[in-house]
């Protein structure tokens, strides 16, 4: 999703339904003076932070090595307005995996023309995160085969205007409603996500149009209900009276890849599928469902994304309209909408094996899920963004300890069920002088148990109702939290913070500092603009206590470097709404990624190198914002040996999803709806599209732009960004 556009599709990927009363720290900030002799009694200087930064999850990340590079290897790319994808010299790019390719025997081959159908069998659109799991060459699990395997790849959404997928339609698709079945069953398929085998011969990589690996999941697959909201009464509908089942994953975001080798996504603006009736807040008698509504986004009366509920009155289309129309929560689809904003966990070895939504992890916008390395006999702990504006970062702690045997059960799911099913929730509360505290979100915290803004009467509730429970536990707004890495060599935990618009100079605190004005041709821009990445580190995985800086700041090279390029980032490295976070095993290189509206005048979205060094290694910065001043910790400033510019994408597009195969000598990265902003009545037009990729690089029929999957080389065959 973008900052600051006028698209239509912003409506649902850009809410800001927190009212809670919870602080932005001007509370805390309230007296600069008394903030600042506090800070200096601390004696919390830079080095002192630095010192006190205790990582004792300092260990390499979840399946890594550990390995790290000193400097980055290549020479920076520009930025480019270009409609192709840039990489440094010396590195190959081929695109393998793109919308509508076929999954199975029997398949056409896609013509992008708007009349291909059984999307069932098909790549999916919008390809977002993505994880890999590797093949040996008898077609057996292997964590160190290099030129066989399975790509996990989420399918997030798809590109609209006004209502119809208007790419995947012949003449693009109605506006208006009612929708035509047809269509629907189209996009309903092309949601979801996808498994898919890729191998290399020689230098030359593929995707496996046949393979018995290759599988979809859509909006309409049914999935196992898991963890504490398993059998709640919110979660009861038509299709599952004892709430044990629900049906599909939707706009599913960031990845995780779990110690014991599975597939887990993240759910994330999936409240805009839905429609309320008008009167749905008099109909529920306005209980307890109608502020969890509202905490999410949905207010009566509010119109849906794609309008599927009108499709007719068949299940696959009633579904969607969450309105309490029947007699009770088994008549009805009153409760959809809390099947959705999980994290679900798939097998991408075992075809058979139904998703489960592990409700454990708590109901958001999830975005990815970030391991900290296992460690025998200690729990597990994940770490988790909730993106929209002014909303949560969480971490979870299993309750099972970890037993290094499950690096490769013999049933994965059911080591899911072990570590993801039981375990504590907690939010992030940042202080304003670089210390931090996890709360707990769970019926021992006093806060929850009686809490008179809304009633918890069980952890099923708090699973549910998450965002409330941490509104309640007194949680920090941010700046949209987005993906996250564990650093494989420090154990700290990195989160972007996309950009938020509703940020205003009232309401900066020191992890959310800056409030900006900056122009887009001559439209003005607020808030903050261009994003930044804060890290994180715990006392130990388990604690509750962390420290916290800001490791760098999104800005274009040229802003002022006293309030908004306080990273004092150059045209080697300079970027705005960092999104996509991945640590490399192979390398411990920092991949990031934006998705940004904001600086596309200038520049495509990109992927960046990073070689970041710890927390504490910058010092404290004040800021002035307006007519306030805030002390934030910045880390130390970038170099382009320690930042640069890796790659720029086609026009309109995001770059998402990173794996790499286990020597780190090939990535693969998704290019996510290139030509987003072409006009739906243009559909059949292709001078006016704003992107013709990926034809116009050789792949594939038709000029309708199509999100796929790249796989980036070196020539030399040496390892990526080094
Ligand atoms: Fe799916 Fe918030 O990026
Ligand atoms: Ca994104
Ligand atoms: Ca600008």
């Amino acid at each position: 999703m973008k900052s600051q556009t006028t698209r239509p599709s912003d409506l649902f990927n850009d809410e800001n339904s927190n009212t809670s009363a919870n602080p932005y720290f001007e509370e805390v900030l309230g007296s600069r003076l008394t903030r600042r002799s506090l800070f200096r009694g601390a004696g919390l200087t830079a080095t002192a932070l630095g010192a006190t930064a205790v990582t004792g999850c300092a260990t390499t990340g979840s399946g890594g090595s550990g390995a790290s590079v000193d400097g980055l290897g290549f020479k920076p790319v520009a930025k480019s307005t270009a409609d192709k994808v840039s990489i440094p010299e010396g590195y190959t790019a081929q695109i393998i995996y793109a919308l509508g390719d076929p999954l199975a025997a029997g398949v056409p081959a896609y013509k992008n023309d708007g009349t291909d159908t059984a999307f069932e069998q098909r790549a999916g659109d919008h390809h977002d995160g993505m994880e890999w799991f590797g093949l040996d060459a008898a077609g057996k699990p292997s964590d160190s085969f290099n030129t066989r395997g399975i790509l996990g790849v989420n399918h997030e959404a798809t590109t609209d205007e006004k209502l119809a997928s208007f790419f995947i339609h012949a003449n693009g698709g109605a506006s208006t409603l009612p929708r035509p079945a047809s269509e629907v069953d189209k996009e309903l398929a092309i949601h979801g996500l996808s498994f898919v085998e890729v191998q290399a011969s020689g230098k030359q990589w593929a995707y496996k149009p046949t393979s018995p690996f290759n599988r979809r999941i859509t909006a309409m697959t049914t999935a196992a209900i898991h963890g504490p909201a398993r059998g709640s009464e919110h979660l009861v509908t038509k299709f599952s009276a004892d709430a044990t089942l629900c049906r599909g994953t939707l706009n599913n975001c960031g990845t995780g890849k779990t110690p014991w080798g599975t597939f887990v996504s993240g759910e994330e603006n999936w409240f805009g599928y839905f429609s309320r009736d008008a009167k749905d807040d008099d109909a529920r008698k306005k209980d307890k469902q109608v502020q969890g509504l509202k905490r999410y986004g949905r207010n009566a009366g509010a119109a849906s994304r794609h309008g599927w509920e009108s499709a007719g009155p068949q299940d696959q289309y009633a579904r969607w309209n969450n309105s309490a129309i029947g007699a009770s929560a088994k008549d009805d689809y009153r409760n959809e909408m809390n099947t959705f904003g999980y994290v679900v966990e798939v097998d991408a070895y075992d075809t058979a094996a139904p998703m489960r939504k592990r409700t454990g992890l708590g109901r958001f916008a999830h975005e990815s899920v970030a391991f900290a390395k296992p460690v025998a006999g200690q729990p597990i702990v994940c770490y988790m963004g909730d993106d929209a504006r002014n909303e949560y970062i969480y971490k979870f702690v299993s309750a099972a300890k970890w037993d290094p045997k499950d690096a490769s059960p013999a049933n994965r799911l059911a080591a899911g069920d072990k570590y993801l099913d039981k375990g504590t929730l907690f939010a992030a509360r940042f202080k304003d002088d670089g210390a931090g505290e996890w709360l707990e979100l769970s019926m021992d915290n006093p806060k929850i148990a009686n809490s008179s803004y809304f009633e918890f009467k069980s952890d099923a509730d708090i699973a549910v109702f998450t965002r409330l429970a941490a509104d309640v536990a007194g949680a920090t707004k941010m700046d949209r939290p987005e993906w996250g890495g564990v650093h494989p060599r420090t154990g700290e935990f990195y989160s972007t913070l996309t950009n938020n618009s509703s940020r205003t100079v009232e309401k900066i605190d020191a992890a959310n500092p800056r409030v900006y004005t900056d122009m887009k041709g001559n439209k003005e821009q607020k808030g903050n603009v261009n994003g930044h990445i804060v890290r994180m580190a715990d006392a130990s995985p388990t604690s509750t206590a962390f420290k916290w800086d800001i490791y760098v700041f999104g800005a274009e090279a040229g802003a002022d470097k006293s309030s908004v390029n306080l990273s004092n980032l150059t045209d080697e490295n300079d970027m705005s709404s960092p999104d996509g976070l991945v640590f490399s095993p192979a390398t411990g290189i920092c991949w990031i990624q934006t998705d940004d509206g904001a600086y596309t005048d200038q520049t495509n979205c990109m992927m960046l190198a990073a070689i970041p060094g710890k927390l504490g290694d910058g010092g404290p910065r004040t800021v002035k914002q307006g007519d306030k001043e805030v002390t934030t910790y910045v880390g130390k400033t970038p170099t382009p040996t320690t930042l640069a510019r890796f790659l720029v994408g086609p026009r309109d597009c995001e770059i998402t999803g990173w794996c790499e195969t286990p020597d780190g000598r090939a990535v693969f990265i998704n290019i996510q709806h290139p030509g987003e902003n072409t006009a739906m009545a243009d559909v059949n037009d292709p001078s006016k599209y704003t992107s013709q990729w990926p034809t116009n690089a050789g792949y594939g029929a038709g000029k309708r732009p199509r999100s796929a999957t790249i796989v980036i080389t070196k020539n030399d065959g040496g390892l990526i960004g080094v």
